[in-house]
């Protein structure tokens, strides 16, 4: 298929815009207003691109609307939610309509007989425990920016983040999805049902596509009892190495899953301080885990901690400090949730890595990444969800290195950061998705007979490549 010729948005569509969303709803023509939409979270600007019009939908209706035209007009269409994304997956790379769904932010059925809930793709993460506190559930998906994402990205990323070790990911608690397809239709998928298998599981098809098979419109999600105990560890550790052999040990050798064993390096802790104004023990430490155990009860949850406090001390832990209070808790992971924000207010003249390899083989990926710092004397912080053998770096320019050297450089370290990944059985993103960021390295990492099945989905639903054309991989 040769590349697809885009139209631009006129006058005249933004007109019909304006009728489907209201006048007031659809942004065009002031390039300082349309800037914001032009990036996501990965701090090099080279991945931005301009949109010509930003639209905001207030219902399934509308958003079924905006893609009828842009199929009839041929107008390439790009769905955003919070835009805290780091793959550019938000990013309108052909330019065209910005779909924001902000405005669809409505909680709309709290179930605590199904224990499910059903809310619109604009609801900010955080918000959807707290009503449901006083039923005794929660939503166990805990991205680490769950403060500012929207949900409806976190469905299109299949997002992760810091409770995956035991609650898992995004997808297990989709249960229904209602869908705008890439041509206008509206599927309504699953339901309040904890199991279906009437037809293909579509919904784990949409869960993870990031914005490129459909526009989620309403989501139905499962939930868990709210955990009544939950303790931190925050355990110190002599070097990178250490820490991470630890990870491994926490994760069998007590008998137990932990809800998070993230790991921090030196680097990563000290810039998230810095960035914070904030002070926790670390100076004398070479890493640190940041160990969560919850459960049903305190007692179970203090014998939990114990064994995991136990296995760290014979893995060579320097100290194991115990947070069993809200405040503390909520500084240390504070300083978590930071890193990749601190990172990212440095020069944009930085990668943005989410590597992921099988668990138990986290401790060679450090060490590979350590070999590969020393080897081009260039930082390689990491950072991330060792418990999930899900590891995030940030490799930054040297101040002292010109802008040209850099950029013949970065790309022989990745390179070799990703061949070392997929030598460990490793893969690109464990979370944070593809977008246009990534694309030309799936080869590295997935097969041609699975690259052929994509795209054959991809033509199949969107006949047209109006939705997100760009993303994922090349047509
Ligand atoms: C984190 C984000 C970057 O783990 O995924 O901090
Ligand atoms: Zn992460």
């Amino acid at each position: 298929m040769t590349s697809p010729a885009y139209n631009p948005v006129t006058p005249r569509i933004v007109e019909e815009l304006k009728a489907i969303v209201g006048e007031r709803f659809v942004l065009f023509g002031d390039a300082e207003k349309l800037e914001p939409y032009s990036h996501d979270e990965v701090p090099d600007r080279a991945y931005a691109h301009m949109p010509e019009a930003v639209v905001r939908p207030d219902s399934t209706e509308q958003v079924a609307a905006i893609m009828k035209l842009a199929n009839r007009e041929r107008i390439p269409v790009t769905p955003r939610g919070a835009g805290s994304g780091l793959s550019g997956g938000a990013v309108p790379l052909h330019g065209g309509i910005v779909l924001l769904v902000d405005r669809m932010n409505r909680i709309l059925d709290i179930d605590p007989e199904n224990m499910m809930v059903v809310v619109e793709p604009g609801v900010v993460t955080s918000e959807i425990n707290p009503p449901l506190r006083q039923h005794g559930l929660f939503y166990a998906g805990y991205p680490m920016s769950l403060e500012t994402c929207y949900i409806g990205g976190n469905v299109a990323e299949n997002a992760g983040g810091g409770k995956a070790v035991k609650y898992g990911v995004t997808a297990r608690y989709v249960v229904g999805l209602e869908v705008v397809t890439p041509t206008g239709e509206v599927a309504r998928l699953g339901g309040k049902l904890v199991k279906d298998v009437t037809g293909y599981s579509l919904i784990q098809l949409m869960v993870g596509s990031e914005g490129t098979l459909g526009v989620f419109t309403k989501i139905t999600l499962k939930l868990v009892p709210l955990p009544k105990a939950s303790v931190d560890l925050l355990v110190l550790f002599a070097t990178a190495e250490a820490a991470i052999a630890a990870v491994p040990r926490v994760m069998t050798g007590a008998g137990i899953i932990p809800t998070a064993i993230e790991f921090m390096d030196r680097t990563s802790v000290h810039h998230a301080c810095k960035y914070l104004n904030e002070t926790i023990p670390y100076e004398k430490s070479g890493a640190m885990l940041l160990i969560t155990v919850d459960g049903e009860d305190e007692a179970g949850v203090e014998r939990a901690y114990e064994a995991v406090g136990e296995q760290c001390l014979s893995a060579g832990a320097l100290e194991v400090y115990v947070a069993d209070n809200k405040t503390t808790s909520e500084r240390i992971w504070r300083v978590r949730k930071n890193i990749a924000e601190a990172f990212g207010a440095g020069s944009q003249h930085q990668a943005n890595e989410d590597l992921v390899v099988p668990p138990a083989a986290i401790p060679q990926l450090v060490a590979g990444m350590e070999a590969l710092a020393a080897k081009y004397g260039v930082p390689i912080p990491a950072y991330g969800h060792a418990g999930d053998g899900n590891l995030h770096t940030r490799i930054a320019k040297p101040d002292a290195m010109a802008l040209a050297p850099w950029k013949e450089l970065l790309p022989r370290i990745l390179q070799e950061l990703y061949a070392l990944t997929a030598g460990l059985g490793g893969k690109i993103s464990g979370e944070h998705g593809i977008g246009h960021k990534r694309k030309k390295y799936m080869p590295l990492f997935v097969d041609e007979a699975s690259m052929e099945m994509m795209r054959s989905i991809k033509k199949a639903l969107d006949p047209n490549h109006i939705l997100n054309p760009g993303k994922v991989f090349d047509l």
